[in-house]
């Protein structure tokens, strides 16, 4: 059988990465083989193609240039991990997968999104995530929580490009069922309690579904 995709989003600041930990202790729970991986990243050389996106590089860098980034890394990661690991039955969770692009290189770029829908049938064809928890979090509130961190390329971006970002994904939430959205404004032990009930409530439905497909 194969294997659950599921991803995390969320802008800088929303806790991603505790809760990703939320998400795979819940899995472990569950007797759930995963594997837990990110984007950009994953493999040694969409690692390397992350680096170079995150670079605070001394000239201007295309906002074109970054979506085929990304999307070079995605490739490289699909092939190599994602894929391979659904086929053997394994789970999925990854920080981050292509709501981000449209999150950050649509809204937050303002580049087209039809061109987007172009590279990502042209990347994952029909594959998409089973569920995405999308962590929602008020820029400013964001904003006051990575203050004190050293940042990368990203992360030094004005607020109006974090607003963008956030309608990205919120209209994104609307468009697809398979995003639940949880808000990451409450206090962590109720947003981790949030994560740990909707990857139950997905584990008992994909249950129920493997069972009718039995
Ligand atoms: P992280 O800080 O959550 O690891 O994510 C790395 C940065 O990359 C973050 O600022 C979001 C950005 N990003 C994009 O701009 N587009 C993408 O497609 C992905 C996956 C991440």
């Amino acid at each position: 059988m194969r294997g659950q995709f599921i991803t995390l989003e969320g802008s800088e600041g929303a806790g991603k990465s505790t809760n990703v930990d939320s998400v795979c202790a819940t899995l472990d729970n569950a007797g759930i083989r995963y594997l837990r991986t990110r984007e950009p990243g994953g493999t040694p050389m969409a690692e390397a193609l992350r680096e170079s996106m995150l670079h605070k590089w001394e000239e201007q860098v295309d906002a074109l240039a970054e979506l085929l980034l990304v999307f070079a890394a995605r490739a490289q990661h699909l092939t190599n991990v994602i894929e391979p690991a659904l086929d053997r039955g394994q789970w999925v969770v990854c920080d981050r997968f292509t709501d981000a692009s449209f999150a950050y290189q649509g809204y937050g770029r303002q580049l087209d999104l039809e061109k987007l829908e172009t590279l990502e049938s042209w990347v994952h064809g029909s594959l998409q995530p089973d569920l995405s928890l999308y962590l929602d979090l008020e820029p400013d509130i964001a904003e006051a929580r990575i203050a004190e961190r050293e940042k990368d390329r990203m992360e030094e971006e004005q607020r109006a490009f974090f607003i963008r970002v956030r309608e990205g994904y919120l209209a994104r939430a609307k468009q697809f069922e398979r995003i639940v959205t949880i808000n990451a404004g409450q206090p962590l032990a109720a947003v981790q309690a949030d994560v740990c009930t909707a990857i139950n409530r997905f584990i008992e439905d994909s249950t129920v579904r493997a069972g009718r497909d039995v």
